[in-house]
């Protein structure tokens, strides 16, 4: 079976051709980021208007690199939540009338399920149940993966989300939006001990995260650092707070794995193409747990996660009607249409 995936929940406009859920046909993504770093972060606005423009090109050229016509093509999936609404808005509509035009199904597809079945593309043995770590700009989640449509949120953060941590350190360190993928690289060549970062734990609820006190703690200490007149070591900032980012996220994951039994772990979501966050997972599931994480090309926003996640949907009966609206929030584990 052959999905035409379309997704625009932020400021990538993006369509895919997916056979089976597992095999990428074509994978098109057309990025606004250069456009939004101007701004310092997405200008939602400016990202409806984007899309609008991109994404009759963006699908066209998707089924042309698919060597498919639409008549080839037997449903069509697209993101409907969770996102910035406007932009999900061309996508649902665009794809509410493709599927009007055409006759062939309509998907809607939630963008965190997506995130998960980035991995199904990955990794073809890859099968629920697991617990998987979905790290987002928008979202910090510990998910059990009890089947690909059956989900439950276990643990989640109460604040910032992993992505939006890293962003927004980046922008107090004059690094451009979106610093998360800026920050790891500098990184890399910094003294990750050079400063003590906090580990904030949440009192009673040990898969949560909270983020916003470490936040505060590096953008203190830039500021600090400023006003006396002194150079910021930005490579060792950058280093320590990575390092304590990565340590919440790992220390949670893992507890919530060994406390619930879980022995197959996935991460999903752009803040697991982390390369700390790589290779701290490999390292402490070596020999304990099966471990699988997105091809990096995969981690961000993308069609072809649509198009995976899009055929399980299919598969249980998820078909939209043509009354099918845009939805900015909504649960993994909740249907919205
Ligand atoms: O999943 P995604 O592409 O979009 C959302 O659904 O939010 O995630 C984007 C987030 C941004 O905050 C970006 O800075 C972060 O993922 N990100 C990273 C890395 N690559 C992307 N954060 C840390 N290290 C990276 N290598
Ligand atoms: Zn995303």
């Amino acid at each position: 079976m052959k999905i035409l995936a379309i997704e625009s929940s932020c400021d990538e406009t993006a369509a895919a051709v997916v056979e089976d859920g597992r095999t990428v046909l074509s994978n098109i993504v057309a990025s606004q980021v250069e456009e939004h770093k101007l701004y310092g972060g997405v200008v939602p606005e400016i990202a409806s208007r984007r899309h609008a423009e991109a994404i009759v090109g963006v699908v066209d050229e998707a089924i042309k690199a698919a060597d498919c016509t639409l008549d080839n093509i037997d449903a069509i999936a697209v993101t409907y939540a969770p996102g910035l609404i406007g932009a999900l808005l061309v996508g649902v509509n665009f794809a509410k009338g493709l599927s009007l035009a055409t006759g062939k199904p309509l998907i809607p597809t939630h963008h965190l399920r997506s995130h998960i079945a980035a991995n199904y593309i990955s990794h073809k043995e890859l099968k629920p149940p697991f617990l998987c770590l979905v790290v987002s700009g928008g979202h910090s989640h510990i998910v059990e993966v009890l089947s690909y449509t059956d989900m439950r949120v276990i643990g989640k953060t109460r604040d910032d989300a992993a992505g939006e941590a890293f962003d927004k350190a980046a922008r107090a360190m004059g690094i451009p939006y979106p610093g998360g993928v800026e920050l790891d690289k500098i990184a890399e060549n910094g003294d990750d001990s050079a400063f003590v970062m906090p580990h904030p734990h949440v009192d009673g609820a040990p898969y949560d995260f909270s983020f916003s006190g470490l936040k505060t703690a590096v953008i203190n200490l830039i500021h600090n650092k400023q006003q006396k007149g002194e150079e910021i070591p930005v490579a060792d900032v950058c280093a320590s707070y990575r390092k304590a980012v990565v340590g919440c996220l790992t220390d949670n994951f893992l507890r919530a794995a060994e406390d619930l039994g879980y022995t197959t772990l996935v991460t999903a979501g752009g803040v697991s193409a982390n390369s700390l966050l790589r290779r701290e997972l490999e390292r402490l599931c070596k020999d304990k747990y099966t471990l699988y994480m997105p091809e990096k090309y995969l981690c961000g926003d993308n069609g072809a996660m649509v198009g995976s996640q899009g055929y399980y949907e299919y598969l249980d009966g998820n078909i939209a009607k043509s009354d099918l609206n845009a939805v900015a929030t909504l649960p993994i584990d909740k249907r919205g249409f």
